[in-house]
């Protein structure tokens, strides 16, 4: 089943009555495992990505892996940026392969908020990416994240959820009714009645950060209150160091072992969380009432003219980095024809997150900069063609 658009998957969920769950891979054992869990649950799934945990591997390597993981799951897959720091970070993992991404500003003041949070709003929609922010704070308690997310817990307002809802143009809005990230030291106090408020007072699908630690009955009452979209990483984590530090054995095994036991214990506790948050057995229906997430091919076949012969290596060196850089814009390569009497010499290959991503590259100043103070006056002979990719 392909990639699919993350905001159609939410949709879908809200209108079924279910949440997706969103896990955080740390590497490509947990990719494999959370997709895998997902499939034997038959439900849809999104991968998430935490920009905390960039330090423990390599995003774009891994990001790579799970678009090609994603493209062959069994369920509907959406990528996403988890806790993104602002316009670079989204900028950056729209780029390497997410569809969906969070602008995390909620430690800030609320105008600053707003302002960080509605500049990727601005860059990610343009590309057609949809936009989570979060208003509220959620701390961090015990365990691997809570250092990430230090300082007191802020309730989500319902009154400043509205203001904040329509100043951001957000897609999706976390709150903070209760949970915290990492583990939990006492069952946690939810505030059912806030969430409803919430949920009754804006019209985008509700998230919940810091799934772990919840009884399956909180996670369910979440749900009925609102929520489409679940965070869950410690409860994954702790399982994984508890299974490998059991598996591992340095005499008469090596650390494969280790790998197997996580990627064991991961798969079974997203298959099982999926179970409780009603996502399971929806992957076909969701399937048919989402879109297809579709890259697009921008290619440009041309040929140099005569007076830029000294020059078309510099040329090129330019378009690379300038291309590169706009948003929406994946991956920029050039090609020289195989054989000499080929009707066009170069071509550039430039891949697109989405097809509203082709509309901002072709208005974008860095690329109109290039392509009129560069490219044009030098490749007048020149084809270009718009693919949609579209997916097996
Ligand atoms: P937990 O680690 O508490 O499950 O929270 C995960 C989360 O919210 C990731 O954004």
């Amino acid at each position: 089943m392909p990639l699919m658009r993350l905001d159609d998957l939410l949709k879908h969920a809200r209108a079924e009555g279910y949440a997706v769950g969103a896990y955080d891979a740390v590497d490509s054992t947990f990719l494999s495992a959370i997709i895998a869990g997902a499939e034997s649950a038959d439900a849809p799934v999104i991968v998430s990505f935490a920009e905390s945990h960039f330090t423990h591997y390599d995003f774009p390597v891994l990001m790579g892996a799970a678009v090609v993981a994603a493209r062959r799951a069994r369920v509907p897959v959406a990528l996403f940026l988890d806790h993104g720091k602002g316009l670079d970070s989204a900028i950056d993992a729209i780029r390497h392969g997410a569809n969906g991404v969070m602008a995390d500003a909620s430690h800030l003041p609320f105008e600053e908020n707003v302002a960080t949070t509605r500049a990727v709003v601005e860059m990610a929609h343009a590309v057609g990416v949809p936009v989570e922010g979060e208003l509220g704070y959620v701390p961090g308690v015990e365990g691997e994240d809570a250092v990430l997310h230090p300082g007191e817990m802020q309730m989500t307002s319902p009154a400043e959820a509205v203001r904040f809802v329509a100043e951001t143009d957000v897609d999706f809005l976390a709150v903070s009714i209760g949970t915290i990230h990492g583990r939990m030291r006492d069952e946690s106090q939810l505030d059912l009645d806030r969430l409803a408020a919430i949920a009754a007072a804006v019209s985008v699908p509700l998230v919940i950060h810091g799934g772990t630690g919840l009884t399956d009955e909180q996670l369910r009452s979440l749900i009925a209150h609102g929520v489409t979209k679940l965070n869950y990483y410690t409860a994954l984590s702790d399982l994984a160091a508890a299974a490998a530090a059991a598996a591992l054995d340095p005499v008469n095994a090596g650390c494969t072992a280790g790998i197997d036991a996580v990627r064991a214990v991961v798969a079974a506790e997203v298959a099982r969380t999926c179970e409780v948050f009603g996502a399971a057995g929806q992957s076909t229906a969701a399937l048919a009432g989402c879109r297809p997430w579709q890259e697009v091919e921008h290619l440009v076949q041309f040929n140099w003219s005569a007076d830029a012969a000294g020059s078309a290596a510099d040329f090129e060196r330019q378009g690379r980095a300038a291309l590169l850089a706009v948003p929406g814009v994946r991956d920029v390569q050039l090609g020289h024809a195989l054989r000499e009497d080929a009707r066009y010499r170069r071509a550039w290959f430039i891949r697109l997150a989405s097809c509203e991503a082709e509309g901002a590259y072709m208005a974008d100043p860095a690329h109109l900069k290039y392509a009129d103070a560069v490219f044009r006056p030098h490749a007048g002979d020149r084809l270009k063609i718009d693919y949609r990719i579209v997916q097996a």
